[in-house]
């Protein structure tokens, strides 16, 4: 087993998932804070330097898990580690945000799909060394292209 620490938590203005833009074209633009708690700062310390940060955070709000599941963004069923579901057997969320400023223990960012109050476990520099011809996108690629016709 493991155990984790919050090193901080998500300012959003999303108190219900019901709120967050969700589905095939969705876009994530909400702005907010990662509030890194005062024991961690030091961990910021040249973090303004990067646009784009990696959120590593737990879905505290959600229950259960069910390795076979139908997202929002399609009408049929994908394995849990195939979709971005909540629902995990781990239920630990990653979500790219860009960093617009740092005030101190604050990093206001934009781009956040977790509501209000979610712990956050790790920060991390997004860095993606993978060229865009490169990515496949498995079933969502097909599900837009089901969409598009
Ligand atoms: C589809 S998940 C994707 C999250 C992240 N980008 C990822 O890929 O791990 C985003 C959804 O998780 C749900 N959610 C957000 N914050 C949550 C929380 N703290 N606890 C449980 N569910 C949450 C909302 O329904 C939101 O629309």
């Amino acid at each position: 087993m493991f155990r984790f620490k919050p090193i901080g938590y998500v300012r959003s203005p999303y108190t219900s998932t019901k709120e967050i833009p969700k589905g095939l074209g969705a876009e994530h633009k909400a702005e907010g804070t990662l509030e890194i708690l005062p024991e961690f700062e030091a961990g910021l310390a040249d973090i303004e330097g990067f646009s784009h940060l990696f959120v590593i955070w737990i879905f505290d709000r959600s229950q259960g898990f069910e390795l076979l599941g139908t997202p929002p963004s399609d009408n049929r069923p994908h394995g849990v580690f195939a979709t971005r579901s909540p629902r995990r057997p781990n239920p630990i969320g990653l979500t790219v945000v860009e960093l617009l400023r740092r005030e101190g223990t604050r990093l206001h960012v934009r781009g956040l799909d977790m509501l209000d109050g979610t712990p956050i476990l790790d920060i991390k520099p997004y860095l993606s060394s993978v060229p865009t011809e490169s990515l496949r996108r498995g079933w969502l690629a097909e599900a837009e292209a089901r969409k598009g016709k």
